[in-house]
C-alpha cells in the first residue's frame, strides 16, 4: 500500500474473491460482508445472472461513445421512468457526478426560465453527498471540506428535521432542496417522514425544486425500488449510484421533464455514463430486483433485523445508546466511542461491518439477499463482543 494515496483507512485484509453475502482474502479466510462495498453490492458478490449478462456483453461491444444512439441505455431509461416519477434520465458513473448533474440541471432550468438569481440550494446539516468540490460544498460535513477552500457558494444549510429553520432559509434565491431522506454516512439518521411531506408541500408551493439523494437509501435497500416510494413524497429529481450496478460504477440523476429540458447537447455530458457495460449491468440488476418477491424479502429480513438488534439497548445499555434506520440500512450508536475496535474485532471474526461518525456508530448494510442465519450469526458475534467489550 505503499504507493497508494492514503485517502482510506484500510484494513490488513486483502480480498480476492466474492460469491454471494461471503467475501474471501488471499488466505482463504471467509467473511460474511455486512457492509456491502457500502450499501453497493447490494445482489450479492458475482450474482451468476449478472456476471453471464456483463460477460456476453463484454464480447460484443464495451464502448462507443454518446455520439451513439445505445439500445441498453434507452432500454434503462425506459425502465426506470416507468418505474418512478421521472420521465428522463442521466446516466454517469459515480454518486458525486450523479450529485454534480443535480446541481447543474437545477442552476440551468432556473437560468433559462429568467430566473438567473435563483441558484441557491438548500442542503441539510450531517448530509452527504460525495467528495468533489460542488459535493462538499453541498454536503453537511464540516471535516469533508477542511482544507479545500474556495468552496462553491450557494448551498445553505439548514438543520435536520427542523421545518421553522427551513422555511426562514428559503428566500428568493432558493432554486431546490437537495437532501438524503436517510442520512447515511451521516450517522444513519432517516429524516421524518411528517417533516419531508412538509418539505414536499412547502417546495410545490414556492416552485422549488425537491431532489432526493438516494445514493444510498435507494435501490432496494428498504424494501422498494425507492425509499420515496416508501414514504410517499415524490420528488422531482433523485440520485442513484451504488446498488444500481451492483459493483459496476453506474450511477444516474432521474429527472422530471420540465427540468431536464434545460439540457441540451453540449450543456452536460460524461464519456463513461451509460456505456454499453454500465447499462447491462444495470438492466440485469433491475431484472433481478423486479422478480416477484424480491422486494417482500428485504423487508421480511429488514424486519427480522431490527427485532434482533433492538434489544440490544436493554441488554447492554451501558454500551448501546440507540439503533435505528430502516430496512437494511442501520446504525447502532454506541454510549463509547469504540466502533472502530468493534469493527475490528468483528472482522476478525469473520465479520465485515463499517463504522461512521467520530467512531460512535456502527453501520450495517448487508446485501439485500441475506437470510435470517446470517442475521442470527451477526447477533451471536455482537453478544459475544458487547459481553467482553471491558477487554477490547
Ligand atoms: C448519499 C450519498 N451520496 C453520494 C455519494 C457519493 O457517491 P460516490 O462515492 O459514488 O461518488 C455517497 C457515497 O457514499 C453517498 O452515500
Amino acid at each position: 500500500m505503499d504507493h497508494v494515496v492514503n485517502a482510506y483507512n484500510r484494513s490488513e485484509a486483502s480480498i480476492v474473491r466474492g460469491e454471494g453475502v461471503y467475501l474471501f482474502d488471499k488466505d482463504g479466510k471467509k467473511y460474511l460482508d455486512f457492509a456491502a462495498g457500502i450499501s453497493t453490492t447490494s445482489l450479492g458478490h458475482c450474482h451468476p445472472y449478472i456476471t453471464d449478462k456483463l460477460k456476453e456483453q463484454l464480447d460484443s461491444l464495451w464502448h462507443c461513445s454518446n455520439i451513439f444512439t445505445i439500445p441498453q441505455q434507452e432500454r434503462l431509461a425506459q425502465r426506470l421512468t416507468e418505474l418512478t416519477f421521472a420521465d428522463k434520465v442521466f446516466f454517469c458513473s459515480s454518486g458525486l457526478e450523479a450529485t454534480e448533474a443535480a446541481i447543474k440541471f437545477i442552476r440551468r432550468y432556473f437560468y433559462l426560465n429568467g430566473q438567473e438569481k435563483r441558484s441557491h440550494i438548500i442542503t441539510i446539516e450531517g448530509g452527504f453527498h460525495g467528495r468533489s468540490i460542488a459535493a462538499i460544498s453541498a454536503g453537511g460535513n464540516e471535516k469533508s471540506r477542511e482544507g479545500f477552500a474556495p468552496l462553491l457558494s450557494g448551498f445553505d444549510k439548514v438543520p435536520r428535521n427542523n421545518i421553522e429553520a427551513l422555511e426562514k432559509k428559503i428566500n428568493s434565491e432558493t432554486a431546490a432542496i437537495f437532501l438524503e431522506p436517510i442520512q447515511s454516512e451521516g450517522g444513519v439518521h432517516p429524516l421524518d417522514v411528517e417533516y419531508l411531506k412538509k418539505v414536499r408541500e412547502i417546495t410545490k408551493a414556492q416552485g422549488i425544486i425537491l431532489c432526493f439523494d438516494e445514493v444510498q437509501c435507494g435501490y432496494g435497500r428498504i424494501g422498494s425500488l425507492f425509499y420515496y416510494q416508501n414514504i410517499g413524497v415524490e420528488p422531482d429529481m433523485l440520485t442513484c449510484a451504488k446498488a444500481m450496478g451492483n459493483g459496476f460504477p453506474l450511477a444516474a440523476c432521474l429527472v422530471k421533464g420540465y427540468i431536464a429540458e434545460a439540457i441540451t447537447p453540449g450543456t452536460h455530458g460524461s464519456t463513461y455514463g451509460g456505456n454499453p457495460l454500465a447499462m447491462t449491468v444495470g438492466n440485469a440488476v433491475l431484472d433481478v430486483m423486479l422478480k416477484e418477491g424480491f422486494f417482500d424479502h428485504v423487508k421480511k429480513v429488514s424486519k427480522y433485523l431490527k427485532e434482533k438488534l433492538l434489544p440490544l439497548t436493554e441488554e447492554f445499555p451501558k454500551i448501546v445508546s440507540e439503533v435505528r434506520g430502516e430496512g437494511l440500512l442501520i446504525g447502532i450508536e454506541l454510549r463509547v466511542p469504540l466502533a472502530d475496535k468493534i469493527v475490528k474485532q468483528s472482522l476478525d471474526k469473520g465479520l465485515i461491518m463499517t463504522k461512521i461518525l467520530n467512531n460512535r456508530v456502527i453501520r450495517i448494510t448487508p446485501p439485500l439477499v441475506v437470510e435470517n442465519m446470517h442475521v442470527n450469526a451477526v447477533c451471536d458475534i455482537f453478544h459475544d463482543l458487547f459481553f467482553y467489550i471491558k477487554d477490547i
